[in-house]
């Protein structure tokens, strides 16, 4: 059910039924691992971990095994980092955290950090097995601070996964057609993936129904926020026991997605500059198998020179038609950023100034490091606005 690039028939990128558990012997990491929102708001994260027996990841096997691992040690990374705020981070991870956590990251080809795959792809279970996947019948594996947002902010995004899935099996068929010179079929397909876009942006929009912004912004964001291009770890972060150099990673990003890098190679939209680069090495953040399919796609013929030659008006209205859905998506995401980042973060200010409110709003205490920047650590605005520049010119360029 799971080709070669690990994508699967049903689910895309999202992994088939994760692990729930790990082999006994890793039950150290889960009784921490599945306590840690409690443990934060106590405090006592950081000295749980602490007491961690340095465990050796030899003993896991299989790549759900491992998927779980790094979904377990990444979540209490963030946790640890980040327990205290901005202004109180520390300058190491203990080994006992670090050296499997970097073990199990080498294994899987993605960076011992919390990534989309870990909590979005690899983070879910259904309550009723036989049952829809919906918000009601889904739940988190690990969670981090922040409650029931942190389920919608997860599994919003894991519906817009599955949402894209139809849109992913019609990519070979374009690329098939192509090949054959068959105009119809690649119509067809065309028209099946602008749908899909479709149905993503359309589950994109239960982002607002499942999640906070007050939350998402004052409590939840922190945790997603990574060591590189970040002003409050300028220097990043030491992992003890595997170099003695402090490393960077970036944080969680919907960049990590491989959705868009596969309809952006397909539909032979690049992005250029600092948005072009900061997309680039987050193909890095992906489960190594993804990213070679994104590459595999970026070498078929060009599918825009294909449309360009035929003169079938089908074909040219359903590729437009998908650039079109895609900007759309691209929009609509901006917005998202707007309501959960850019306002929350005005508000932030403006109660920093009016000191007698300052105690009791959640925003008001949100960190400041990243007011403008992505978790990922990009200029969060300009980027996501470049990327639909980029493809509102690549429209006009095919007319
Ligand atoms: N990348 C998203 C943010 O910046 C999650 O908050």
């Amino acid at each position: 059910r799971q080709d070669s690039y690990h994508v699967s028939e049903e689910l895309g990128f999202v992994l088939p039924d994760p692990l729930e558990e790990l082999p006994p012997y890793y039950q150290p990491w889960m009784d921490v691992a599945l306590r840690i929102p409690e443990l934060v708001n106590s405090h006592e994260l950081r000295s749980h971990v602490n007491k961690m027996p340095l465990l050796s990841s030899e003993f896991l096997q299989k790549h759900r095994e491992l998927r779980l691992a790094h979904l377990a040690l990444s979540m209490m990374t963030m946790a640890y980092v980040w327990q205290e705020g901005e202004n109180d981070t520390v300058e190491m991870l203990p080994c006992s955290l670090a050296v499997p956590f970097w073990e199990v990251s080498q294994r899987l080809g993605f960076p011992p950090i919390l990534t989309h795959a870990d909590g979005v792809l690899a983070n879910w279970k259904k309550k009723d097995p036989k049952g829809p996947f919906d918000m009601e019948n889904l739940e988190l594996l690990v969670s981090l601070p922040g409650g029931e947002s942190v389920r919608g902010f997860f599994l919003v995004t894991l519906l817009v996964e599955l949402a894209a899935v139809p849109g992913l099996r019609s990519i070979p068929t374009v690329i098939n057609g192509v090949k054959c010179g068959d105009a119809e079929i690649v119509a067809r397909a065309l028209e099946d993936i602008s749908q899909s876009i479709q149905d993503m942006t359309d589950a994109l929009k239960l982002m607002q129904v499942y999640v906070d912004p007050a939350v998402f912004y004052g409590k939840m964001r922190i945790y997603l926020s990574g060591w590189r291009d970040n002003p409050c770890m300028p220097n990043g972060l030491m992992y003890e026991g595997v170099q003695t150099e402090p490393m960077e990673y970036s944080g969680g990003s919907a960049a990590q997605s491989s959705l868009l890098h596969c309809f952006d190679e397909l539909l032979g939209v690049s992005h250029e500059g600092n948005s072009g680069s900061f997309l680039t090495r987050m193909r890095n953040y992906m489960p190594p198998a993804h990213k070679q399919l994104i590459q595999d796609i970026s070498l078929h013929p060009s599918l825009r020179s294909f449309v360009q030659q035929q003169t079938c008006d089908r074909l040219n209205r359903a590729f437009h038609h998908c650039v079109t859905k895609l900007v759309a998506m691209r929009s609509y995401h901006i917005n998202v950023v707007s309501r959960f980042i850019t306002v929350p973060a005005a508000q932030a200010r403006q109660l920093r100034n009016q000191s007698q409110s300052s105690e009791v709003e959640l925003v008001s205490k949100a960190p400041t490091a990243l007011e403008e920047r992505g978790t990922g650590g990009s200029g969060i605005m300009t980027f996501l606005k470049s990327c639909c520049f980029t493809m509102g010119l690549s429209c006009r360029s095919t007319m």
